[in-house]
């Protein structure tokens, strides 16, 4: 009896050093083709592609051995698990309809499968493809050949897909997300004057496109003022009088991100005017910077020329009504 009981009590001991064994290796240990030449591994993935050796037991067999890691597990969580959703991965190839088939890889898992992410050796727009297979849609008509995929961003560079509350898409939490990147932009949103960003009550993607758009900075509108007429319909002319650096770009004057100086203007008027006009006429008196006239306190030019937008008054020609 009490030899029964040690023996079982020693095969405990043992599967549970296995289990210790294989759980530490899975955590801890890096993979096995990560000291591999990139280039290496991309063949082997390509010749597995093409061979197409897929499971026949789908999810199961990779769960055999990656169910214990909770990482894996919260695929469950989102959409992508979910076999009811269809088009989801579950409901066809599963595991492998994004990591590729499976061919000798769960022999001890050293034969390779694609992985996501800048770490990976499978290079960006490889990994894309493989996301767009199924999401090559009107949202990401403009994908191919934007600032994001020129530079070698992959979806992953923004999407977690092991989860079932992706970062990038709570909008508490995008504006983190992107500007881990984008560290100019990090820095404007807390200035003095800024759209109220670091507050998430707006994100980079009211104004922005990441999947890429047909402007110049990837901005959801054609042009810089398309983008601010769509919150900011006041500012739309025609105007009798107009300013034309405003009908021309808002960004003439304005920072988008955040600025140091009042209203995000990207300088202090007088300054910010002077840029344009010419030093010669009564624009100048403003460069006696220490004393107290019209040009320099309060609203500096402003004081006379407020409807600095452009004017609809008969006489506002000069932007003074
Ligand atoms: C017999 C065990 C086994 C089976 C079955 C198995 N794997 Fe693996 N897998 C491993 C091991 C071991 C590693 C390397 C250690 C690690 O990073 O987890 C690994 C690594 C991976 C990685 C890379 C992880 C990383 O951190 O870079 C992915 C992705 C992966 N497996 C997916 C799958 C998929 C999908 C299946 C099913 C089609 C599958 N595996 C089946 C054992 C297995
Ligand atoms: C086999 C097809 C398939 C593949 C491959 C695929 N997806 Fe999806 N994805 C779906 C389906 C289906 C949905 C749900 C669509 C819906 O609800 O309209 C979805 C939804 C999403 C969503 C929205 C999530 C949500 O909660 O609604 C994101 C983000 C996404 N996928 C990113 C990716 C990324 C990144 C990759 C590549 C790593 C990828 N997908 C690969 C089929 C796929
Ligand atoms: C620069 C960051 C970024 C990159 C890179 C990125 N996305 Fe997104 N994605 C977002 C954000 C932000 C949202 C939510 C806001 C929106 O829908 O515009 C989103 C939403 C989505 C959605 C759900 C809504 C929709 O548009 O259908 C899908 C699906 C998706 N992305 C797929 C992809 C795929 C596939 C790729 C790679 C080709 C990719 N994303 C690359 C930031 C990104
Ligand atoms: C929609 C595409 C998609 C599907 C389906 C999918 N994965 Fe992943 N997998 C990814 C992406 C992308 C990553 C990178 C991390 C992330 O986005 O959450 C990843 C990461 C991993 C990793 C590495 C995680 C780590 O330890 O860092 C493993 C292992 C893995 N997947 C296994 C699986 C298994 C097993 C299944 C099926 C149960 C599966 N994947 C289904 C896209 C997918
Ligand atoms: C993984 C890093 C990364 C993340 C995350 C990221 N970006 Fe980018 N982004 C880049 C890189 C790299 C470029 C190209 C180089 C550049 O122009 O700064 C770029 C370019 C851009 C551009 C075009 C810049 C130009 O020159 O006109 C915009 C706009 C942009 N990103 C917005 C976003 C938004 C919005 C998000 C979040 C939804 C985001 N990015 C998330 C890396 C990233
Ligand atoms: C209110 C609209 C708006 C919001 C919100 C916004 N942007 Fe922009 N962004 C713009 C406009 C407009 C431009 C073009 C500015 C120019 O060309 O002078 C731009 C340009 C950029 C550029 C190109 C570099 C540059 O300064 O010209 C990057 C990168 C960028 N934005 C990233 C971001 C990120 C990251 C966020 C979120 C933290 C964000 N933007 C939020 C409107 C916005
Ligand atoms: C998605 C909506 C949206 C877009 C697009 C937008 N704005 Fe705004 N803007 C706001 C909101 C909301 C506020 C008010 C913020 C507050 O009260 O703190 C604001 C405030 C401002 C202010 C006043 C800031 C201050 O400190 O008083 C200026 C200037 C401004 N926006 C310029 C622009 C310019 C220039 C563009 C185009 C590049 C633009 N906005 C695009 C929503 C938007
Ligand atoms: C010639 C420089 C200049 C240009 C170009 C310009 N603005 Fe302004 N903007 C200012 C100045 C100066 C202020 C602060 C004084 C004031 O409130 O009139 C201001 C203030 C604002 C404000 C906050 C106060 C208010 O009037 O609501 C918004 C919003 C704004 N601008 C939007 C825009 C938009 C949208 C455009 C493009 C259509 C634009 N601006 C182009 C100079 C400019
Ligand atoms: C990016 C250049 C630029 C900036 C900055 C600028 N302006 Fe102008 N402004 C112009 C141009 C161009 C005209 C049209 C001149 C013309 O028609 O002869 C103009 C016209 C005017 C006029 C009407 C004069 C006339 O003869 O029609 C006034 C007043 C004026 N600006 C004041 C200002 C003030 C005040 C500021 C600072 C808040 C400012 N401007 C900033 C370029 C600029
Ligand atoms: C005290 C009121 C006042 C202030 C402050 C003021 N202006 Fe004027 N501005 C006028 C008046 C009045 C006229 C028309 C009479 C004239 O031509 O001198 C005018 C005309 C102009 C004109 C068109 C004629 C020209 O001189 O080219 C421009 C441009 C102009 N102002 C720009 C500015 C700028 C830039 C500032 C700030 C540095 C400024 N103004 C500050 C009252 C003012």
């Amino acid at each position: 009896m009490m030899n029964m009981e040690s023996a079982r009590f020693k095969q405990k001991v043992v599967v549970f050093l296995l289990l210790a064994l294989t759980t530490l290796s899975f955590n801890t240990f890096a993979t096995p083709w990560d000291d591999r030449d990139p280039a290496e591994v991309e063949a082997i993935l390509d010749s597995k592609f093409v061979e197409g050796k897929y499971s026949p037991k789908g999810a199961d067999s990779c769960l055999m051995c990656h169910r214990k890691s909770s990482e894996v597990m919260a695929l469950f969580d989102g959409v992508h698990g979910n076999p009811d959703i269809s088009g989801s991965p579950m409901a066809d190839l599963q595991c492998e309809a994004c990591h590729g088939p499976l061919g000798k890889h769960n022999r001890g898992g050293k034969e390779p499968m694609i992985t996501f992410g800048a770490n990976s050796p499978v290079p960006a727009q490889k990994q894309n493809s493989v996301c767009l297979s199924c999401h090559n849609d009107e949202q990401r008509m403009a994908w191919s050949g934007n600032h994001h995929d020129n530079a070698d961003v992959s979806c992953s560079g923004c999407h977690l897909v092991h989860t079932g509350k992706d970062p990038i898409r709570d909008r508490k939490r995008e504006v983190e997300v992107c500007s881990s990147c984008h560290t100019q932009q990090k820095a404007d949103i807390q200035k003095r004057s800024a759209h109220p960003l670091k507050w998430q009550q707006m994100v980079c993607s009211d104004c922005h496109n990441p999947h890429g758009s047909l402007s110049d900075s990837n901005l959801k509108q054609m042009s810089i003022n398309e983008n601010c007429y769509s919150c900011h319909a006041e500012k739309r002319g025609p105007k009798l009088w107009e300013h034309s650096p405003v009908s021309d770009n808002c960004a003439n004057c304005h920072n988008p991100h955040g600025s140091v100086n009042e209203s995000m203007l990207i300088s202090k008027p007088p300054q910010l005017c002077q840029q344009c006009h010419a030093s010669d006429g009564h624009a100048s008196n403003a460069v006696f910077a220490n004393s107290n006239n019209a040009f320099n306190a309060g609203q500096s030019c402003m004081n006379c020329h407020s409807q600095i937008h452009g004017s609809n008054h008969p006489s506002g020609k000069l932007l003074q009504r």
